[in-house]
């Protein structure tokens, strides 16, 4: 089983503060980090740790489409080297007149534990046309495509597009901004849904539960159904059976907030390896526990390296 991840690359710089700043103020901040960043690669790089534990490499091919910038920027190089060969990024678009990524300046509060992120972005983003040469390139290859919920417009003919030529490919969407037109249209068009806090609240649920349980009237296609809720863990719905589970949040032993930055990435990551790999052996609430943990783990330490231990305690 192949499958495709399409989604913005970042590269995050992370200042770590005592605090969250005031406008206007001077603060220092006690660390700096720089590291590649981004929803769908962030859900990669914990996705192949998770496959190599479980299954040979090879069987299990892992791609990224994302805009990057010059083949040959200093961006590009880095951001390859941090990946291939686990997860191919040949598929890629390069803006070859662009030398720097989409970044992200992120400001690590240690008192509340929030990662405020502002970001810049001048790729020219992906069009119809380029997602369907390197669909058509891939063709029957692929068994699964998770969409970043971004450009909205693009996206719904994207997966349009893939429904009409390759029906049997299964599709995953993430919901995550809040008040950003079009990924309710996103939702309505995709197998299985991924629903942040964030854009649950702004749509007036207050909890998990009743955002999967309400959305379920209007994603006609799904058969899967989750939605995060931070410190009071997640839900997941299989529509067709009405089955609905919760599952708090994991909070490792002496657990305290060390890095909230691509939690929700992580969490998905746990989610459709327990979808894609152990579909139909992991009932709804191992895969949801297991993806649970997984954003614990990864909330509890920084940056996302040894997430693939978490499975040991799932075999
Ligand atoms: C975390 C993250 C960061 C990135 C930002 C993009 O979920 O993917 O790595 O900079 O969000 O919105």
């Amino acid at each position: 089983m192949a499958l495709v991840a399409v989604g913005a690359c970042y590269v995050d710089t992370i200042l770590t503060t005592p605090h969250y700043p005031g406008e206007d103020d001077k603060l220092r901040a006690s660390s700096i980090s720089r590291r590649r960043g981004g929803n769908c690669p962030n859900t990669l790089e914990v996705l192949q740790q998770l496959v190599a534990q479980s299954a040979p490499a090879s069987k299990t091919q892992l791609n990224l489409i994302a805009i990057l910038p010059a083949k040959e920027s200093i961006a590009s190089k880095q951001i390859r080297n941090a990946f291939e060969p686990q997860v191919s990024l040949s598929h890629c678009i390069h803006r070859e007149e662009f030398q720097e990524p989409a970044s992200s300046y992120i400001i690590k509060s240690q008192a509340s534990g929030s990662r405020t992120i502002v970001n810049y972005n001048e790729l020219p983003e992906m069009t119809l046309e380029e997602f369907v040469q390197i669909a058509d390139r891939l063709g029957t290859e692929i068994g699964w495509y998770h969409f970043e919920g971004r450009i909205p417009d693009v996206t719904l003919a994207c997966i349009r597009y893939l429904r009409q030529q390759y029906p049997d490919i299964k599709i995953s969407v993430e919901v995550e901004k809040p008040g950003r037109e079009g990924l309710q249209e996103l939702a309505k068009e995709a197998d299985v849904v991924f629903y942040s806090k964030s854009w649950a609240q702004a749509n007036g649920y207050s909890s998990a539960e009743e955002c999967i349980r309400k959305q379920s009237s209007q994603t006609r296609n799904a058969s899967f159904l989750c939605c995060t809720w931070g410190q009071d863990g997640a839900a997941a719905l299989e529509p067709f059976t009405e089955r609905l589970v919760h599952s708090p949040a994991y909070t490792p032993k002496g657990f305290k907030v060390v890095d909230t930055i691509g939690a929700g990435d992580t969490f998905i990551a746990g989610m459709l390896y327990g979808l894609i790999f152990n579909g139909n052996s992991w009932d709804l609430s191992k895969k949801l526990n297991m993806a649970n943990r997984l954003a614990g783990t990864k909330v509890a330490q920084e940056g996302f390296n040894n997430l693939g231990s978490v499975l040991e305690a799932f075999f």
